[in-house]
């Protein structure tokens, strides 16, 4: 008899329930056929920590259209860390009212009107790294508040989140994006702490590998209870992690450094390059507004960027590493493939690429630079000017100075 009336029971709360509208089922998975090449965009973190606000984000706008760099494929203008003011009495967030006194929607509609989107920033945790108002136990009312100002794009990070598993934190939010009903790309910034890449790629469309960026090419930076990496650093550290990367799903090794005053002009091209032959985010991290000619011609070299964002999203890898002078390779739609050399010490390295002698073989997407079956074109990337036939009969010479990259597309002769 208990037992009836508690089934009774259920059932009746049930039928409430589902009379009340309550029969919502989370959906824990992205917003699907976003990101279908890495995103591209600029972020004010690098270069403007907590130093933004409204006017500055519309100057990046209107610049990232006037350089050119939206023709080149940029469109996202995210804004990072600190934005942030209080959370009103019912626990709706508001952007700091002296920084941001339009608002988000009238910013928003404002970067929506330049043909760009507006990304944002939160975290998992009770606190954002800057110490602002984190997302925890808020997520529902944050998405639907970012739904409302027509935000593109969030960078949901990962301090302050003791206790927190994150997967399910992360999980959370997809399902809060996916309830607000307004197409976001899911941004994962947990550092890679806990793989994100085994289980983000229905969560997200981009997760951070590793720590912080530093601007150096170099070098680690030690901040006392965590460490910043250079470039090299961050391209090392993405060892293994190519076979979970494609299109709606990135490895994200960080944000660019390249305009940001420590790097060189080589070691920008090479940053670029290499970011790109690994299918990384294009997020420019530097003052769009009065960067410098070299600069902007490294961000929007059409050729490079077309390595990035093939359709076949497949993540490039190194094919040989001998004495600091690397070789990495990258599958591209039409059988073509791009070929770099990377010269990681400091000292020009003389290039005798014997295409007979090194074997270019994805093993994960089973292609092979076939030389000996296909006649391949050469075009250098960044001179632009044609390096003849990749054959086995001819060895590939070039002279390349250090920090800097010689890039290739070998384009299949009809
Ligand atoms: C973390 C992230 C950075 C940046 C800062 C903001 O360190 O990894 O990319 O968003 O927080 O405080």
């Amino acid at each position: 008899m208990k037992k009836i009336i508690f089934s009774l029971l259920c059932l009746i709360s049930a039928a409430t329930a589902m009379a009340q509208g309550n029969n919502y089922v989370q959906d824990y998975t992205k917003y699907q056929g976003l990101a279908m090449t890495p995103p591209m965009g600029w972020n004010s973190w690098n270069k403007f920590s907590c130093n933004v606000d409204e006017n500055m984000i519309k100057q990046m706008a209107d610049a990232m259209v006037a350089t050119g760099m939206k023709d080149a494929g940029y469109t996202y203008i995210n804004i990072d860390d600190c934005w942030h003011g209080d959370r009103d009495e019912k626990g709706f967030i508001h952007p700091d009212p002296t920084r941001f006194p339009s608002g988000m929607k009238a910013l928003a509609d404002y970067v929506h009107s330049k043909g760009l989107k507006l990304g944002i920033y939160s975290d998992a945790g009770s606190q954002t790294c800057g110490g602002r108002p984190g997302s925890r136990g808020y997520e529902f009312q944050d998405a639907q508040i970012y739904a409302e100002w027509g935000i593109d794009y969030l960078k949901y990070d990962w301090c302050n989140s003791e206790g927190l598993k994150a997967e399910g934190a992360y999980k959370t939010i997809t399902a809060a994006l996916k309830k607000a009903g307004h197409p976001v790309v899911l941004s994962i910034c947990e550092w890679g702490t806990d793989k994100p890449w085994e289980w983000g790629q229905n969560v997200g469309h981009l997760w951070r590998t590793t720590g912080d960026i530093f601007n150096c090419f170099d070098c680690i930076k030690d901040h006392g209870s965590w460490k910043a990496f250079g470039v090299m650093q961050i391209l090392d550290m993405q060892k293994g992690l190519r076979q979970y990367a494609g299109p709606g799903h990135w490895n994200d090794p960080d944000m660019l450094e390249i305009g940001n005053g420590q790097l060189t002009p080589a070691e920008d091209r090479a940053h670029f390059t290499m970011w790109s032959m690994i299918a990384a985010p294009l997020i420019a991290g530097n003052d769009l507004r009065s960067m410098d000619k070299e600069t902007l011609e490294v961000l929007i070299n059409k050729e490079i960027i077309a390595l990035n964002q093939d359709k076949l999203g497949i993540q490039g890898f190194k094919v040989s590493d001998e004495d600091g002078l690397e070789v990495w390779a990258k599958p591209l739609v039409n059988n073509d493939w791009a070929i770099v050399f990377l010269n990681r010490s400091t000292t020009p390295k003389k290039i005798d690429y014997n295409w007979a002698v090194q074997k270019v073989y994805d093993d994960i997407n089973k292609l092979d630079l076939s030389l000996a079956t296909t006649t391949y074109s050469i075009k250098n990337l960044w001179d632009k000017k044609d390096k003849g036939t990749a054959t086995t009969k001819k060895a590939l010479k070039a002279d390349l100075n250090g920090h800097d990259v010689l890039a290739l597309r070998l384009t299949k002769k009809k």
